[in-house]
């Protein structure tokens, strides 16, 4: 009887003893294991984003670098998807996102891709106590906050400013045949026509990816409208078969008989290049051109080539804002929050941009560290117009840029303005 009383008492003390330590478990949240918000705190963040290569990876590379150092513990992982403008990471990120199964966090562009986007769709957490925990309400112009936020939220957080309407140019091309960089269309015609004669291909264009024609022909709308009637042409009060719609497609349509011949077969990167080794003189793409002629073909700012805003858009900045965010359902929200918090960190902004050929989101960021490029675009950016980016996500829905690029396509090939401008009214009706 002492016996078997002891032995229960035994087995009493070892149940009351495992069942504290297991409870201890749960409620001393052990490391890598819960935090306030949720998830696992050591499960490795996937960065989604389209910056592989050339001209692309080497800010994103850096910001990288400077997270790892600051946050050893968090395991990271690079998991871009190759393809300008987002060409194959978007329908990837499309597909995980239908699955539940989001990137920790992903590039996505400020502007309709985001708000109509995944914000519209339910997938995004809203970002207004981190901006507040932070002290970011005040660090971003408000114009970018605005592109960011949806009914008063806000849900992502701008890493960069890239302008899309900058021409590039070939300065022994242009000295050598005592020309002037452009700042009209007329200006432009009379420059390309010279440059044509002396065998010298004028414009450089690498649509195998079709978003490049859709950049150039938004910067050829912007120089043409304008940016009040420009802007409305995504909220359907300008219609496309408006004259001066059909202007500005008909100037496009004059500016492809001065383009290379084998356009389809190049992307950005290529046509930057031919402007680079002097084969072509000119070239209309954003400023991430910019960190690839100088980080890859080790170019010099206004020595080797030469940048002015395309024809008719002097004191107007196409926006493109890259901004990252934090997706509902990921694993390790806090680890993302601690990635968000470096991104929009003065030192973060600073290490990606110098490189990436952006100018910061950040008001506070440190000048000094850009070259003349990023300097001059700093003191635009306060000075201009701004307009969104169709082509880069900022303008109208993920639906109607896929219908333009497709019409710009065939209308590249096959330049029928008639036809394009009907394509264009019937792709409207994805307008709100
Ligand atoms: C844009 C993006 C830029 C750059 C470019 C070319 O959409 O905003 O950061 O990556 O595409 O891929």
């Amino acid at each position: 009887m002492k016996k078997s009383f002891l032995l229960s008492l035994f087995l009493f003390f070892t149940l009351i003893v495992s069942a504290c330590s297991s409870n201890s478990s749960t409620e001393e949240k052990p490391e890598g294991n819960n935090e306030e918000g949720g998830g696992d705190t050591s499960a490795p963040l996937d960065i989604f984003s389209w910056w592989t290569g050339a001209g692309e990876e080497d800010g994103l590379k850096a910001l990288l670098a400077l997270f790892e150092e600051k946050y050893p513990d968090v395991p990271i992982e690079n998991a871009a998807v190759a393809g300008g403008a987002g060409t194959n990471a978007k329908a990837v990120l499309a597909s995980r996102m239908q699955g539940d199964d989001p990137p920790a966090t992903f590039q996505v562009h400020g502007g309709a891709e985001l708000n109509e986007g995944w914000v519209a769709a339910g997938k995004m957490e809203t970002l207004n106590d981190f901006y507040e925990a932070e002290g970011l309400n005040d660090k971003f112009p408000q114009d970018l906050i605005d592109m960011v936020s949806k009914d008063g939220d806000i849900y992502s957080v701008p890493v960069n400013i890239h302008r899309g309407n900058v021409l590039w140019y070939n300065k022994k091309v242009f000295e050598d045949n005592g020309l002037e960089a452009p700042t009209t269309f007329d200006e432009f015609f009379e420059v390309a026509d010279a440059l044509k004669a002396k065998g010298i291909t004028p414009l450089a264009l690498g649509d195998k990816e079709p978003w490049t024609a859709t950049h150039l022909y938004e910067t050829v709308l912007l120089g043409v409208l304008g940016t009040e009637d420009y802007g409305k042409l995504w909220t359907g009060e300008l219609a496309f078969d408006d004259a001066k719609v059909v202007e500005a497609t008909e100037t496009f349509k004059k500016m492809l008989s001065y383009i290379n011949d084998d356009h389809s077969s190049r992307n950005w990167q290529d046509a930057s290049q031919l402007v680079a080794n002097g084969e072509a003189a000119m070239n209309v793409m954003g400023d991430w051109a910019k960190g690839y002629l100088v980080n890859d073909l080790k170019l010099a700012v206004n020595e080797d080539f030469g940048y002015v805003p395309t024809p008719g858009t002097e004191g107007l900045f196409m926006v493109i804002t890259d901004t990252f965010g934090l997706p509902k359902g990921v694993d390790n929200p806090e680890g993302v929050k601690k990635f968000l918090s470096v991104l929009a960190s003065v030192g973060g902004q600073d290490a990606f941009n110098p490189l990436k050929g952006s100018i910061p989101a950040r008001v506070d960021a440190d000048v000094t560290k850009y070259d003349q490029y990023g300097k001059d675009t700093m003191v635009d950016f306060k000075a201009a117009k701004l307009a969104p980016s169709l082509a880069h996500g900022s303008a109208a829905s993920e639906g109607f840029l896929t219908k333009v690029n497709q019409n710009i396509n065939i209308f590249v090939t096959q330049q029928n303005t008639d036809q394009f401008t009907k394509e264009m009214i019937s792709a409207a009706a994805e307008l709100k």
